[in-house]
């Protein structure tokens, strides 16, 4: 069955309530235009997440709204933390987990990776699973199993069925607001060793239903050679995702 592309926007640590309320607007005038094909989520701070809920609400739009991480448990104890609980009372239905950034500058493990997407997974948010290289793995030409072994370890205990709408992101992290993007061909090649692992752990028919998506410095100039890729399903966009008019021809070029 064909997947259903995504455009993803990763606002990272940008935009303060009152302009992520500004973008979203723009966002969602743009997007009444009617891309239906494609699914457009957005991942604003959690400081935003209401403001830009309302504005999706008041103007009806099919923009989906996520956020950016996540932590284990539903309530307790855990000054700073943010529920899946807490997210889905605000319309969350995806959430990025092991981002490349909350790996480096926030020490979490694979294990931690696999804790949060459980904890979403429980709580009926997708979890959108980043995966990714750096350059040495990726000079040591050990990319495939390095990207694997993140992957399988996000998905521990975690059922076909559940697995089935989780989203994977395959970001190199040489990539990420470098302005140097992956070849197309090294996207899918790494791509289709993501599908691969994920054929091998819940079988062909789900692990074609799974989307996989690229991120590392898409934007409207080179969007179009990831299109056709067999494996690809869409991007996960940070810096032009701040840039209403780059995101909807992100979008554009998926419909
Ligand atoms: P970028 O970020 O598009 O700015 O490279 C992508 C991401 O980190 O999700």
């Amino acid at each position: 069955m064909a997947r259903r592309p995504m455009i993803a926007g990763n606002w990272k640590m940008n935009k303060t309530a009152a302009e992520a309320t500004e973008l979203t607007q723009k966002l969602s005038f743009e997007y009444m235009k009617e891309y239906k094909s494609v699914d457009v989520l957005v991942c604003p701070p959690f400081t935003s997440l209401r403001s830009v809920r309302i504005v999706l609400g008041f103007d009806k739009s099919p923009i989906k709204l996520g956020a950016q991480d996540v932590f284990w448990e539903d309530e307790g104890a855990f000054t700073g933390a943010i529920s899946p609980k807490m997210l889905k009372e605000l319309g969350c239905t995806y959430c990025i987990v092991g981002h490349s950034e909350r790996r480096e500058f926030f020490h979490e493990t694979d294990e931690m990776v696999n804790a949060k997407a459980r904890a979403l997974i429980r709580n009926n948010i997708i979890p959108i699973i980043c995966c990714g290289e750096s350059l040495a793995t990726r000079e040591a030409g050990e990319t495939a199993s390095y990207v694997t072994s993140q992957v399988r370890a996000a998905l521990v205990g975690v059922t076909a069925d559940d697995a089935q709408r989780a989203v994977i992101a395959y970001e190199p992290i040489w990539a990420i607001g470098t302005g140097r993007t992956a070849t197309p061909e090294m996207a899918e090649e790494t791509c289709s060793a993501i599908r691969d692992t994920l054929i091998e752990l819940y079988g062909d028919e789900i692990a074609q239903e799974m989307r996989i998506l690229y991120g590392g410095s898409m934007k409207p100039s080179n969007v179009k050679h990831f299109v056709p890729m067999p494996n690809i399903d869409g991007g996960l966009i940070g810096g032009a995702a701040l840039v209403a008019t780059d995101f909807i021809d992100l979008v554009k070029a998926y419909v």
